[in-house]
């Protein structure tokens, strides 16, 4: 069973890969805020999370999840495989954390470096294509080792790519990101340059904004939205910026440009 979350598609493609090599379930966190949360593994399943980093922690929809989450059956390999730009921090120990409340212990951790989606911050932006088309090519060789590690249930693994000062960064940096920076309210839309197509109000994963085809897009702000920036990127005509902090950026998505 494979419990994950995407917004751009980076997390969604190592996830699929993964369960495709597996033969397991995937499960779509966003799709399972309404419902019943309990699970049963049979026996011998693996339990994998896999995940992309958000302010070097777990997105916040992954955490209310898990507190919600009651795993039945014999647990004997659970892992989570990340994907993050650059670095995890302690995403890993929080993420252990959380599971241990619910009585769910972690035995090996994995990360993929893919393209970069945060765009929020005034010196961030995606890569360029030459660093987007290098990290792909390596994370297809990565994921290829982690998958056999997997498959053969290897515990105690750990292949992530921490970064520096880890506890600086998923602590108090990631702190701040949580009450600061993961919110709805500077998204806009530019009324000239929108087409009313919709696709912004298809692809947030949380239903964040009301709209759809012949519709200018209107955020709910009622807490939902995780600044994953999939509206933005997904936006044909780049009519989606995010205070001025967007102008002129580039945008991404998951096979974007078919490469
Ligand atoms: C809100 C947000 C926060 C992020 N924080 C981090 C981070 O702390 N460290 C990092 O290396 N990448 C960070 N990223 C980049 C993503 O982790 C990375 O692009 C990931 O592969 C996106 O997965 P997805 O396409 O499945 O949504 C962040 C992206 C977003 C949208």
């Amino acid at each position: 069973m494979i419990f994950y979350f995407s917004g751009t598609g980076n997390t969604r493609w190592a996830a699929q890969r993964l369960a495709d090599r597996l033969d397991e379930q995937l499960i779509y966190i966003p799709e399972m805020t309404e419902r019943d949360c309990r699970f049963i593994l049979e026996k011998g399943e693996r339990l994998g999370f896999v995940l992309p980093v958000h302010g070097w922690r777990p997105p916040q929809i992954v955490r209310k999840f898990i507190q919600k989450l009651v795993i039945e059956g014999a647990m004997d390999y659970t892992y989570v495989l990340w994907t993050a730009g650059d670095s995890i921090g302690k995403a890993t120990e929080i993420l252990s954390g959380d599971l241990r409340k619910r009585e769910i212990e972690l035995h090996s951790a994995f990360s993929l470096i893919m393209p970069e989606s945060y765009v929020g911050l005034p010196f961030m932006d995606v890569d360029p294509q030459e660093k987007e088309i290098a990290k792909r090519q390596k994370a297809e060789k990565d994921l290829s080792g982690f998958i056999k590690d997997i498959e053969e249930r290897k515990k105690g693994v750990v292949r992530t790519v921490k970064g520096p000062i880890p506890s600086f960064f998923s602590g108090p940096v990631g702190g701040f990101f949580v009450r600061h920076l993961i919110t709805d309210k500077p998204f806009h839309v530019e009324r000239k340059k929108c087409v009313k197509c919709g696709i912004c109000a298809d692809v947030c994963p949380v239903h964040d904004i009301i709209g759809g085809l012949g519709k200018e897009p209107m955020w709910k702000h009622n807490g939902t939205c995780l600044s994953c920036f999939t509206c933005y990127h997904h936006c044909p005509h780049h009519a989606i910026e995010y205070g001025n902090r967007t102008r002129k950026k580039g945008q991404y998505f998951f096979g974007r440009n078919h490469r």
